[in-house]
């Protein structure tokens, strides 16, 4: 009788600052993860772009080396899912394969220009109502139309039917396909400002306002299914169903078995990303907070209410690298609980302007209340504070678009596991807040996805047998304090804002 192998899903999450390949098991236990750093080129004040080339190769690098890790071959691999950066625009030839310009990052503020062009002539109110999005050049359209713009000849051949454009996803299915399929999944599509979230269809207005032939655009899909099968020559030789594709911080949510409506969940890495389940209803934001599709596994997609805080994590990595204030990130944990300070010093972290609810891209970084005494500690706490306070601005906005009462936020992502920062979030918000048991919850939920496809694991029910309980967090600030801080940091950004603009 043949002993069947073991089989495996390997879960793809290309991120910003990297690359990460894991391989989980039946249990959802990781096999072996391989992470590789990818550093942004940042060619003027402003611009972050990445070598579409290298998020290629440093995929299949990490594919590679966990494969190698885990001892298994790629026919051992049931199912593929892929989680990737949303919004990032790359554009590419569809003959050679050959990207024509950078990967041009979401927190990129290069098509700024653009986006206040549309801005002047009265687009926005429309654009929201289609997609759910505020206007903004964080999502792709703007990115795709600087392209357009700036590679000579692109507009021309863009007409005429020879370029492709992909977010992240399609970009990698496009490779590990060897240039068959060009997709991408209903949760990207609705962050390009070029989708109907009502239609769930590119629009056409949309397409015209921008100037972008619609040839250009992928196939949508759902989240799950059979999507698209490797190229034995991408693919040591196999052919694998990719079985999920989804924007990571969406992952994240379903790795946090975030299923039903009214669940909230925060993924803390270089920036922040809260997203609120509002199941098949679709809620119009009334205070600039992006509608947006969460994902698709059945016939209907879900929502989801998003606020997107810009700088979270890359606030500590500035930190280290341009201030030399800490060594190691997890320096900060220490130096917070060190700090002496009164909690009167802010540090309003608008880096690249402000995310939601604020949208606001002239803003710059801004410090208030400093004083003779106050030290490295107290910076460094002030720092790690304005995370929280900034997660504090969406969740409100949430309350107030859905009059949900949120209870409970759950967290993840690299920077969750800073405890400092948990505790102050749980104190500031008056939520309990539930810290997953993963680091990382995208790996997680894009492997679901893509197990839940092929039967891997039968349903949701089954997923919840799966995970375990992490840490949590509860408030224990009094309401004056709590009311009083938040006043002081609401000060900070009317501050900065007037400052900028
Ligand atoms: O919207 C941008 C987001 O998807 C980026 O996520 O984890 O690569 O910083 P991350």
């Amino acid at each position: 009788m043949a002993i069947k192998r073991p089989e495996y899903i390997l879960a793809i999450d290309q991120g910003t600052t990297g690359t990460r390949a894991v391989i989980f098991n039946k249990n959802a236990r990781r096999v072996a993860a391989t992470s590789i750093a990818m550093d942004p080129i940042n060619p003027h004040s402003g611009w972050v772009e990445q070598a579409p080339i290298d998020i290629w190769r440093t995929t299949q690098t990490a594919i590679t080396e966990t494969m190698i890790e885990a001892g298994i071959r790629a026919d051992a691999i049931k199912a593929i899912g892929i989680a990737s950066q949303r919004e990032t625009t790359i554009i590419w030839d569809k003959k050679t394969g050959q990207p024509i310009y950078n990967a041009i990052v979401w927190s990129s503020t290069q098509s700024q220009a653009i986006a206040d062009q549309i801005l002047q002539a009265g687009h926005t109110e429309m654009i929201r109502e289609k997609t759910g999005l505020p206007l903004s050049a964080y999502f792709s359209a703007t990115k795709i139309r600087w392209i357009l713009d700036h590679v000579p000849g692109a507009q021309a051949e863009a007409e005429r039917g020879n370029l492709l454009f992909g977010t992240v996803d399609s970009w990698l299915i496009w490779n590990l396909t060897d240039h068959q399929a060009h997709l991408t999944d209903i949760s990207n599509a609705a962050r390009t400002m070029l989708f109907n979230i009502h239609t769930q269809a590119w629009d056409d207005e949309l397409l015209s306002l921008f100037n972008i032939p619609k040839s250009m655009l992928p196939t949508v899909t759902r989240s799950n299914g059979q999507i698209a099968t490797t190229n034995p020559m991408q693919f040591f030789g196999s052919e694998i169903p990719i079985t999920a594709v989804i924007g990571d911080q969406n992952a994240g949510l379903i790795g946090q078995l975030g299923f039903n409506p009214g669940t909230v969940k925060s993924t803390y890495g270089s920036g922040a990303f809260l997203l609120l389940n509002t199941g098949h209803h679709l809620i119009d934001s009334q205070h600039d907070l992006a509608s947006t599709i969460a994902y698709q596994i059945d016939d209907q997609p879900v929502y989801a209410l998003e606020g997107s805080v810009f700088t979270a994590g890359s606030a500590i990595q500035w930190l280290n690298e341009q201030l030399n204030l800490i060594d190691e990130v997890t320096d900060s944990w220490e130096a917070a609980q060190q700090a002496t300070s009164d909690d009167s010093l802010y540090v309003v972290p608008a880096f690249l302007g402000l995310g939601a609810p604020y949208w606001d891209p002239q803003a710059r970084g801004a410090v208030f209340g400093i004083t003779r005494t106050t030290n490295r500690n107290d910076f460094i706490k002030a720092t790690l504070q304005s995370i929280a306070y900034q997660t504090a601005d969406i969740l409100r906005t949430m309350k107030a678009d859905t009059g949900h009462q949120i209870d409970v936020l759950k967290a993840d992502g690299s920077v969750s596991r800073n405890p400092y920062l948990m505790q102050f979030q749980s104190d500031i918000t008056g939520l309990t807040i539930e810290r997953s048991v993963y680091e990382d919850t995208t790996p997680l939920g894009a492997a679901f996805l893509a197990g839940l496809a092929v039967g891997y694991w039968e349903s949701l029910d089954d997923l919840a047998t799966l995970t375990s309980q992490g840490r949590t967090f509860q408030p224990t600030m009094s309401v004056e304090k709590r009311l009083q801080l938040k006043k002081g940091w609401q000060r900070a950004i009317d501050a900065t804002r007037f400052f900028a603009n």
